[in-house]
């Protein structure tokens, strides 16, 4: 048996440190372009799926997902990838708009995934902006993510003032499922999808920081030069309730995938891809 040497063994122990005993994981993937992102992530749900076919999807709207749907959808069609076990639960909802309003996040995601894949209509939650009573239905909608064992794998993506789902700057990072109201920033940067900017609602039902938090995996996605900002307050910015997807930083699980341009403002960017470099040859050698 060939003997390791004394920089191999270093090197490994690097990787052991850095991937498997270190319960710290905050992985940041830096692909060329929007598509790389996008097939990056999705290879990351699949792989969850084919792992535990009744995997349970947190989904999220928004034009940085889209890619990732029509991947799935792919995968679906020319790679068997089988939805019929898999439940989802979506991060949010419009409050008082109609389910069937196009641009209801109920209408965005049974356009661009559901209506495509074999997922069950009887396995898909997302929160309901219509009901009577929305704390009710807040408490209700936890309890529901709950009995299925909790979310696996969460997608998410980010607003440019750094906010995911709609937890908008100053939400409490322990917060769960309840109404927000939505900042003038948001509303603008939503009123592209609607008529005018006068149609789109101004509160918004989403999980919180914290239903957020206990999904098992973490995916956060960011593309172009203007969410670049929000990812540098994101990854390396302190932890704070005015930046909610900095709480990234709090979770074992989290892999952040950008295009070069969302990565463009990092200061550590090279380490990043190093350590990832590092990751994926780990990995190869782990077989995982
Ligand atoms: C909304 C959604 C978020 C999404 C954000 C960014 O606020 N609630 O989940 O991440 O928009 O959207 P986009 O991907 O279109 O930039």
């Amino acid at each position: 048996m060939q003997l390791a040497s004394s920089c191999e063994i270093l090197h490994r122990l690097f990787l052991i440190t850095e991937l498997r005993i270190s319960p710290f994981k905050l992985r940041v993937i830096i692909e060329k372009d929007y598509e790389a992102m996008s097939r990056r992530a999705a290879g990351i749900i699949a792989k969850e799926i084919r792992r535990k076919p009744n995997a349970v999807l947190g989904l999220a709207t928004g034009s940085t997902p889209l890619g990732v749907y029509k991947e799935l959808i792919r995968m679906h069609e020319a790679e068997n990838l089988d939805f019929s076990d898999v439940r989802t639960f979506n991060l949010d909802e419009y409050y008082r708009l109609r389910p069937d309003h196009p641009e209801s996040y109920h209408s965005f995601m049974f356009k661009n995934l559901f209506e495509k894949i074999n997922v069950k209509p009887e396995n898909v939650s997302i929160p309901d902006g219509m009901a009577a009573d929305i704390g009710l239905f807040c408490e209700s909608y936890e309890k529901r993510i709950k009995n299925v064992g909790g979310i696996d794998i969460q997608l998410l993506g980010v607003g440019r003032d750094g906010h995911i789902g709609f937890n908008e700057p100053g939400s409490s990072l322990g917060s769960r499922t309840r109404l927000k109201t939505l900042t003038e920033e948001t509303i603008r940067d939503n009123a592209r999808f609607f008529d005018n900017e006068g149609e789109v609602p101004h509160f918004a039902v989403t999980m919180g920081v914290g239903t957020i938090l206990d999904a098992k995996k973490l995916l956060m996605l960011a593309s172009g030069s203007n969410k670049s900002k929000a990812v540098r307050d994101a990854i390396e910015g302190p932890v704070s309730a005015q930046v909610t997807a900095s709480v990234l930083q709090l979770h074992p699980n989290v892999f952040v995938i950008l295009d070069e341009e969302a990565a463009s403002t990092l200061s550590r960017s090279a380490y990043y891809v190093y350590v990832e470099k590092m990751a994926e040859k780990f990995e190869a050698e782990a077989g995982t």
